[in-house]
């Protein structure tokens, strides 16, 4: 069967109190109809491209449109004159010989492809004009009431401001999801006249279908996936109903999660098998982590590539890669453009930015390191620091391999420090060191004699 996805996102969502248009509010990583166009696809399928969902798009369209992009379909509704009316709008853009019109709200973003799989089975199975989800729930929430005859077939929705006194009290709802026979829709959907507040409700094409003597089927909905958010109390609870779900399949898939409810994983994070994440983790945007690596505690990675068996503790890890082994922490700071080879040992009180320390280098105490390229095996004596802005411009900083950068060195950009050299304690380095070349003292420069010690006054080891 030919079906065709439409999701309504044309308000603007005014009880969220926001610039930003509702359905652009993030959930665990990922705009809201996001998870919504994700669910679609899973229903319909996303071969092709004819399967496409088509996104009623209204306030704020733009911008709705520039996050979607070419994944979905584009109906313009320019005056929001209701769901009825939303769907019309959808009509002219919807693929070709679409049997069935899956139609759900961009505020749903828990709703499942494996719930709308199984309205749209239900739809196929028996060709009814409307097969829809319904929920039984003791706080109606504003949710359209499902009318029932006393045979219990549905005869209508109507909407919490239009129902009678004994309407207002039914425990049925209406969620919002639908599956439509798309050709007797088209027509329906033309013969729905405005209410009191001229509105269009798609909510009406039930009592046509009944007037029409079509059937009308309703399938329950799993309650927890039917919580529409509509204001920022709902959206802290759609976040953590989803953070639950990413927990688990990321433990399902053999990662331990030490406390699920203080681990805040977005959608897009990959992890490892038997990877470890500490409590009071945050893993955002496209994070990926290896195999066997501790993460945490408290430690904030955002599209981090953290390669296996590294480790990192209470620390902040953003746009930066560290490869197999190398560990941060606590409190080490990578920033947009570090990398940490093969083994690197970065301690306490670190800041990497725009830098690639290669296998083997120490890191160990109080250091920052910005745009520098730092040879293997190099010992980054605690508190140095590379001096990479002069006021203007930043400035590079190159250390050859088995440097020895002793305590509280100031290197100052540009500077070049050769494979082998020296500084020694508290020096500022000004010169460019040959390789195996000693410095030290203020401004940095060779001893008198070749035997000169470097290490002179206290390197911080271990
Ligand atoms: C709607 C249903 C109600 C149901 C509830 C579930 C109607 C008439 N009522 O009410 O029965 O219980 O959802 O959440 O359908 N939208 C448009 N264009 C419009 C109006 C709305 O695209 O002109 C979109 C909104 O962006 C939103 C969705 O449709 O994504 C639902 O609109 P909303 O105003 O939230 O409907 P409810 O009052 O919640
Ligand atoms: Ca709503």
């Amino acid at each position: 069967m030919n079906v065709a996805a439409v999701i309504l996102a044309a308000g603007q969502g005014t009880r969220m109190k926001s610039d930003l248009p509702k359905v652009l509010h993030r959930i665990a990583g990922l705009p809201m109809i996001e998870w919504c166009v994700r669910a679609a696809e899973a229903a319909t399928g996303t071969d092709a491209g004819a399967s496409r969902p088509t996104v009623v798009v209204g306030y704020g369209r733009e911008q709705v449109e520039a996050v979607l992009g070419d994944r979905c379909r584009f109906a313009v509704q320019a005056e929001l004159l209701g769901t009825g009316h939303a769907v019309r709008q959808a009509l002219p853009v919807i693929p070709a010989g679409a049997e069935a019109l899956l139609v759900t709200y961009g505020d749903m973003p828990l709703l499942t492809g494996a719930t709308l799989r199984a309205l749209v089975a239900a739809f196929a199975a028996e060709r009814p004009a409307i097969a829809m989800l319904t929920v039984t729930r003791d706080d109606p929430q504003g949710f359209g009431r499902i009318v029932r005859s006393a045979d219990g077939a549905v005869q209508a929705i109507v909407e919490e401001a239009d129902c009678t006194p004994e309407q207002r009290v039914i425990r049925e709802l209406n969620p919002g999801i639908y599956c439509f026979d798309a050709d007797w829709l088209a027509g329906a959907l033309e013969r729905i006249q405005p209410s009191a507040k001229g509105e269009y409700y798609l909510t009406d094409a039930v009592a046509l279908a009944v007037a029409d003597r079509r059937r009308v089927v309703a399938l329950p909905a799993p309650a927890a996936e039917v919580n529409g958010v509509n204001t920022r109390v709902h959206l802290a609870l759609a976040e953590a109903v989803l953070r639950e779900r990413i927990c688990e399949e990321h433990m399902l898939a053999g990662v331990t999660i030490v406390d699920p409810r203080t681990t805040y994983i977005d959608a897009e994070c990959v992890i490892g098998r038997d990877t470890r994440i500490l409590p009071g983790c945050l893993l955002q945007g496209k994070t990926i982590i290896g195999a066997q690596a501790e993460i945490g505690p408290y430690t904030q990675i955002v599209n981090g590539h953290i390669g296996d068996g590294c480790r990192a503790a209470q620390s902040v890890i953003e746009d930066a890669r560290m490869d197999a082994g190398a560990e941060i922490g606590p409190f080490g700071h990578l920033r947009k453009g570090a990398h940490l080879g093969e083994g690197v040992h970065m301690g306490n009180f670190g800041e990497v930015k725009n830098s690639y320390l290669a296998p083997g280098v120490k890191m160990g105490h109080f250091s920052y390191i910005g745009d520098a390229q730092i040879g293997e095996n190099v010992n980054i004596g605690a508190g140095t620091i590379t001096c990479n802005f002069d006021g203007t411009r930043k400035q590079p900083t190159r250390v050859g391999r088995d440097v020895f950068i002793g305590s509280d060195t100031m290197l100052v950009a540009p500077v070049t420090l050769g494979d082998g050299a020296r500084t020694g304690a508290g020096s500022v380095v000004t010169h460019d060191v040959p390789a195996h070349g000693l410095v030290y003292g203020v401004p940095a420069r060779p001893p008198r004699s070749q035997g000169g010690n470097a290490r002179d006054g206290a390197d911080v080891e271990g």
